[in-house]
């Protein structure tokens, strides 16, 4: 807890506790006004209490409302200190309406003959024992105070109380949609003080940071925020704040309203899915201002941030060590107990793995919806495919295709839901850009470009059905393949996929300087992220001794073994007018690639035929470039 300008400290518990005498000195010792409930009762309540009669709820509720005003005109000022019994959980929401974000609550405990003793230990005060008991019996302990024996001294309490309450959270998040929610609860189940974060928006986002942190046990320690200052205020400095928002401009405006609040030296983490040069951008925009800042590509959508996400920090790395213990306590856990998660490297480097590990995720995708499509035109159902896909576990799982088998086994009514959903897929951007980074950097990635453009072509579903019935014909499929045909295929066509998003990963290395550790990085794949797999696991191996697949042996091997199933599934599903493009891609690549003499000699002689481009020559060791005047003969 902290306290901070504007906090109103109630301070609780039954009669005789010594709450004022509390309250007045912790007025004193930080110089906020002190207000005493009891002064505050109607004469009805004083008359009633005079004649020995216990208070009632309806006696109580007219002044519970008249202290909340108080309380809430207080909160615009300096704040204040106010004592009063607040016995039961509903006074205390009167109490706090309207100030939930800045109420801190101090309960005074101590047991009834405890009380009895001292209050009648005290000259000319005698408070009856059924009065006491009356309020024992309806006290609701509260969950969130900060708790305090009455046999310490008064001293002591003051000592506890102040300790307590300028105690600073170690961790804030800012942004609680899905992730940020998970992320918050993950800090919080491995134990850290954390401050939440979350705007306000008249209707459409109020309180929400109060009534998340309500919601589950395991935050009721942690500060809940809808006031920038208040939060960054009261974090432990350099203050370590990871911001959960919406990739795009909107972190910008989020780090200019931070900007004010924070000190030399904080650090600020973007656990979206930002652009890798708006990452670098704004690590080099923030380093002129001393603040620190970390793009950390998290994926594992909201079941993985709960419960362990694969996490790829990038930025500097001496800062990297202050938010290490919490994104590496948060991480999920691979085969041998470590984190899933390391310093990837500088500047935007963990943006950019996650972008390709995103752009890997849409071939994988792809690539089981092409199955999905050649079983489906085998005359399969969707449990009967899941069934398949099953079997293939043994050999080739992964969670996504886990989480297939799951889609296609479910139903809903009499029909398979898979059935019912609208075949244009969507997709948020990090596809796009790996594909344009590819082509900058020159890598041909052209799985991930070919799952992305497949997305696009799905998405003219009216032009598509249009074209269906133009293009019709009475041409009927009939597809010789078998299971292990297809599953060598999809094999195949996984390898070349992550040989082709690894060696963009590797090029950036080399091309931003950024000495990016390929084993390293498929480690902390093997669990947490969507791309998890068994491949994975054995590429952190095969990535201890190269940084390109197709030069490793068993890589090679295995290739060599599953060719022909890729080879003949691609032909059928052409001959029998499938879609299959990432299928295709795969071996077109291969071939391509596995060939000592292309045709890129004819795009030479063109290129210097029309544009004086020249080209060099196949015997030439010099690698002089030549000019041939194409049309004299
Ligand atoms: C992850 C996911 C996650 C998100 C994708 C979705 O690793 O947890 O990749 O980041 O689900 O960005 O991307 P599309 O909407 O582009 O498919």
């Amino acid at each position: 807890m902290s306290v901070i300008k504007e906090d109103i400290i109630f301070i609780m518990g039954v009669s005789g506790v010594g709450k004022s005498t509390i309250g007045n000195i912790l007025s004193k010792s930080l110089n906020i006004p002190f207000f005493d409930g009891d002064d505050y009762h109607p004469e009805s309540n004083v008359l009633k209490m005079s004649q020995g009669q216990p208070l009632n709820d309806d006696d109580r509720i007219g002044w519970l409302k008249t202290l909340n005003k108080l309380a809430i005109n207080q909160s615009k000022n300096k704040g204040c200190i106010i004592v009063c019994s607040a016995l039961k959980e509903f006074y205390r929401d009167i109490l706090t309406v309207n100030i939930q974000n800045n109420s801190k609550w101090v309960f005074l405990h101590g047991s009834f003959n405890q009380i009895t003793d001292r209050i009648n230990n005290r000259e000319g005060h005698f408070m009856s024992s059924d009065l006491l008991k009356s309020q024992f019996d309806i006290l609701e302990e509260p969950k969130n105070a900060i708790k305090i024996d009455i046999s310490l001294t008064p001293n002591k309490i003051l000592e506890v109380i102040k300790k307590e309450l300028l105690k600073k959270s170690e961790f804030g998040l800012f942004g609680l949609g899905v992730m940020g929610k998970s992320i918050s609860r993950n800090l919080a189940n491995k134990g850290f003080d954390i401050s939440l974060f979350n705007r306000h928006v008249d209707g459409l986002e109020e309180d929400v940071a109060i009534t998340f942190k309500n919601e589950f046990e395991e935050l009721s320690t942690a500060l809940p925020f809808s006031d920038i200052e208040s939060f960054v205020n009261s974090l432990e400095t350099p203050r370590k704040i990871m911001l959960m928002v919406n990739a795009g401009k909107i972190v910008d405006y989020v780090i200019e309203d931070l900007l004010p609040f924070l000190s030399k030296g904080d650090i600020l983490i973007d656990g979206g899915n930002s652009n890798y040069h708006k990452t670098k951008e704004r690590f080099d925009y923030l380093k002129s201002k001393n603040i620190h800042f970390i793009g950390a590509g998290v994926s594992g959508g909201e079941e993985g941030a709960l419960k362990g996400p694969s996490i790829m920090p990038g930025g500097s790395k001496e800062e990297y060590k202050y938010i290490q213990p919490f994104l590496e306590a948060i991480a999920a856990k691979d085969d041998n107990n470590l984190p899933c998660c390391t310093h990837i490297g500088t500047e935007g480097s963990g943006h950019f793995v996650k972008m390709v590990h995103n752009g890997i995720e849409y071939v994988e995708m792809q690539l089981l919806a092409e199955i999905y499509t050649i079983l489906t035109k085998q005359g399969n159902n969707p449990n009967q495919i899941a069934t398949i896909l099953e079997s293939w576990q043994n050999t080739a799982n992964s969670y996504l295709l886990e989480i297939t088998i799951d889609i296609l086994r479910k139903k809903e009514g009499d029909d398979w839901l898979v059935n019912k959903i609208m075949d244009k897929a969507g997709n948020k951007g990090t596809g796009n850009w790996t594909t344009i980074t590819t082509a900058q950097l020159g890598i041909p990635s052209t799985m991930i470009a070919s799952a992305l453009f497949a997305r696009y072509i799905s998405f003219y579903k009216d032009e598509r059905v249009a074209a269906d019935h133009k293009f019709k014909s009475d041409f009927e499929a009939k597809l010789n393949l078998n299971n292990d045909d297809l599953l060598g295929a999809y094999q195949f066509a996984r390898i070349i996929n992550h040989y082709q998003g690894f060696r963009l990963i590797n090029q950036a290395s080399v091309s931003y300087d950024w000495d990016l550790n390929l084993s390293e990085l498929s480690r902390i794949w093997t669990n947490g992220c969507i791309i998890k797999s068994d491949l994975m696991v054995e590429l952190v191996t095969v990535f201890k001794t190269t940084n390109n697949l197709l030069t490793s042996d068993v890589i090679v091997e295995k290739i060599k073994s599953l060719k022909p199933s890729i080879k003949k599934v691609v032909s059928e599903c052409v001959l029998n007018e499938l879609a299959i493009p990432n299928l295709s891609e795969s071996i077109n690549f291969l071939n391509s690639f596995a060939v000592a003499d292309s045709s890129a000699n004819v795009i030479q002689a063109q290129r210097d035929y029309f544009g004086a481009h020249t080209y060099q020559r196949k015997n030439d060791e010099s690698k002089k470039f030549y000019h041939t005047n194409w049309k004299n003969n």
